[in-house]
């Protein structure tokens, strides 16, 4: 499947369908005329089209799938079934991979909604559930894959569009609630830093524009640190905190009101 570029039809266009459609309109792996969109909220289709023209937009579901040979469901859990339910007698299952993003919607949910009397050759289609984070629209998702029913090709495939769209990993699906929490949940722990640090600068003195700059730019710095010198945290906290220093001081601080038993306990919670 190297060199054939598939088309992808989209259904659900709201943060997360509308993000991947986005961010697969800026990849070379599939062409934005072959990206078909479909919500019933018109505006959210406009705003796609405004976006790229190249992007195909339809409020029909049924129609939108009919040429894909990927079909991602992006819509909220609760309204996988239905989609599913009207979808599922358009779909071909020996061609088409379904990708479901919906979080917590498990395989065997999946499959049971998917799965056809015995006349048919396949009964279920090749399955994939994806969990992005909203970066993918700027090409940095960290995304969580896991694959049913799939061939190595297959998988392969998807592996190579959500790594266009920053990095992907394939894990077991036991793993997928972790992977949300840790990633997809994650980008929200992470902006909360980002916020408090920048509370926190305007009350040493800087203006929130100014101290919004300081802290992207630093927290920018402690990733490429890690992410060039394949180092752990704890090495470049080392460099950091002088014996008897300032730095050590505040993150004693921080760990007296319980910082990293906080975001310990936030992602337990959020699983
Ligand atoms: N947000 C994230 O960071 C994130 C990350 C990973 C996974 N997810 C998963 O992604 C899924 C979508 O989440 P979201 O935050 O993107 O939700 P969202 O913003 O509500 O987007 C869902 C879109 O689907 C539309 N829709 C509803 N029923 C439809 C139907 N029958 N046919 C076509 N379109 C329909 C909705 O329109 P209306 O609003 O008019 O109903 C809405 O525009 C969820 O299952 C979630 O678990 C989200």
């Amino acid at each position: 499947m190297e060199n054939i570029k598939p088309k992808v039809a989209i259904i659900g266009t709201g943060n997360i369908g509308g993000a991947i459609a986005r961010g697969l309109a800026q990849g070379t792996i599939i062409e934005a005329s072959d990206i078909t969109c479909s919500d019933h909220s018109q505006h959210l289709l406009d705003k796609l089209k405004a976006f790229n023209a190249g992007i195909e937009i339809s409020v029909d579901n049924v129609k939108a799938v009919r040429e894909a040979d990927i079909v991602i469901i992006a819509v909220k859990p609760w309204v996988v079934k239905g989609v599913i339910d009207e979808v599922k007698t358009a779909l071909d299952y020996e061609r088409q991979i379904v990708v479901s993003i919906a979080a917590g919607v498990t395989f065997e949910q999946l499959l049971s909604y998917l799965a056809r009397p015995s006349g048919f050759n396949r009964t279920t289609p090749p399955v994939f559930r994806v969990i992005p984070n909203t970066a993918i629209e700027v090409l940095s998702s960290m995304t969580f894959i896991s694959a049913c029913n799939a061939s190595k090709e297959q998988t392969d495939l998807i592996l190579r569009i959500f790594n266009e769209l920053g990095n992907a990993l394939l894990v077991d699906e036991r793993l997928m609630m972790a992977g949300t929490a840790l990633a997809s949940s994650g980008i929200a722990f992470a902006l909360r830093y980002i916020r408090a640090a920048i509370e926190g600068g305007v009350e040493l003195g800087f203006y929130p524009n100014e101290a919004q700059e300081i802290v992207v730019h630093t927290v920018k710095g402690a990733v490429d640190l890690l992410l060039k010198n394949k180092s752990n945290p704890e090495q470049e906290i080392d460099r950091v905190t002088t014996p008897g220093g300032i730095t050590i001081r505040g993150l004693n601080e921080m760990e007296l009101s319980g910082f990293t038993s906080s975001v310990i306990r936030g992602l337990k919670a959020s699983r």
